[in-house]
């Protein structure tokens, strides 16, 4: 296949809507799965946005840009199965989930005390919405719209754990990771796709 054509494929794969494919019946366990990665993308984003303000390396307002448009598509499919929207009225570092809440305080704590924790909390973050997005798919969601918007969510968070992850390297930051494998980690550090 000539570089031409497989680029023109790839770039009408990437321009697949999810609005384009059928409404399909929404179990419970899609409900909490959406809600749930609604508030996580916020959290992400309010994080790095609030990191962005103690840090000059953009690093944290070019993730938190990709963050707000993983929030967003989340909130279109909400919309879209007229499922009540748990950020519907975001105030910043304010969230429903008093889970989410927690660990808003406790990872903008760790992120302002140094530069160092600042990039492990990026890498933390990134963690935990990979495994949180791999269960879901594994587990919890058969609706072909929400697994394409969650496959799109699970590519730009490969990209922000390798962005944090050069940190790191650089900066001689030791981590490791708590909710995927040293092997799926391993993995998405050797990805380069976008
Ligand atoms: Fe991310």
């Amino acid at each position: 296949m000539s570089g031409i054509l497989t680029f023109t494929l790839a770039w009408k794969m990437k321009g697949q809507c999810y609005k384009d494919l059928p409404l399909e019946e929404l179990s419970q366990a899609e409900i909490s799965s959406l809600q749930w990665m609604r508030e996580e993308e916020m959290l992400a984003h309010d994080v790095y946005a609030r990191l962005a303000e103690e840090y000059t390396v953009p690093v944290f307002q070019n993730i938190a840009k990709s963050e707000m448009q993983h929030t967003t598509s989340i909130a279109g499919l909400l919309e879209r199965y007229g499922v009540e929207d748990p950020a519907a009225d975001h105030v910043p570092g304010k969230f429903s989930s008093p889970e989410i809440q927690s660990l808003y305080d406790q990872l903008v704590k760790q992120g302002t005390s140094s530069w160092e924790e600042a990039v492990k909390v990026g890498l933390q973050i990134e963690d935990m919405d990979i495994a949180d997005l791999d269960k879901a798919i594994a587990e919890q969601v058969d609706n072909q719209d929400i697994l394409m918007v969650y496959n799109n969510l699970l590519r730009g968070s490969a990209n922000h754990m390798n962005a944090f992850w050069r940190h790191a390297s650089r900066n001689a930051i030791d981590w490791e990771p708590e909710h995927i494998s040293r092997e799926k980690l391993d993995g998405i550090l050797g990805y380069e796709g976008k």
